[in-house]
């Protein structure tokens, strides 16, 4: 077990949908400390850095036009295993595969649209937050 950081990003349809206190609440409650925070909104040139392991695959367009069509909230969580359990919160990736009771599972109908993302790995954490947070907007 390891004190990690890790990347949430609430993407626009959750906050179109008005669902940015409930998702973090959800991180908040579940005791994570956040450590950043920040509203943005991507544009293509971010969002195509963000996701560059996709670069290639099908979706990829619609992936990067997706992100970068309205603001995000983008959290940088700390906490015991904060990947692994913050992947678990989410659900899995197709919000109508995904579980009730993760945010996916009751937020999301969708593959490309659903609400939340959070990083993968110690490395995908570690870039995903460089790209979106300059060291002096993290509490260390
Ligand atoms: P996320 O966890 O942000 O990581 C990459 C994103 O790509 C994923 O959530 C989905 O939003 C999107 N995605 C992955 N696979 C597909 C797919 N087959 N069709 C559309 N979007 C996808």
């Amino acid at each position: 077990m390891a004190v990690e950081r890790t990347l949430i990003l609430i993407k626009p349809d959750g906050v179109e949908r008005g669902l940015v206190g409930e998702i973090i609440s959800r991180f908040e409650k579940k005791g994570f400390r956040i450590v950043g925070l920040k509203m943005l909104k991507f544009s293509e040139e971010l969002a195509e850095k963000f996701y560059s392991v996709h670069r290639g695959k099908g979706f990829f367009n619609e992936l990067v036009n997706y992100i970068a069509s309205g603001p995000v909230v983008a959290m940088v969580i700390e906490g015991e295993s904060a990947i692994k359990v913050s992947r678990a919160i989410i659900g899995p990736t197709d919000g109508r595969e995904a579980p009730p009771g993760t945010i996916r599972g009751d937020y999301s109908l969708s593959k490309l649209k659903n609400t939340v993302h959070a990083s993968d790995s110690v490395d995908s954490a570690a870039y995903e937050i460089s790209v979106i947070f300059n060291e002096h907007e993290l509490i260390p």
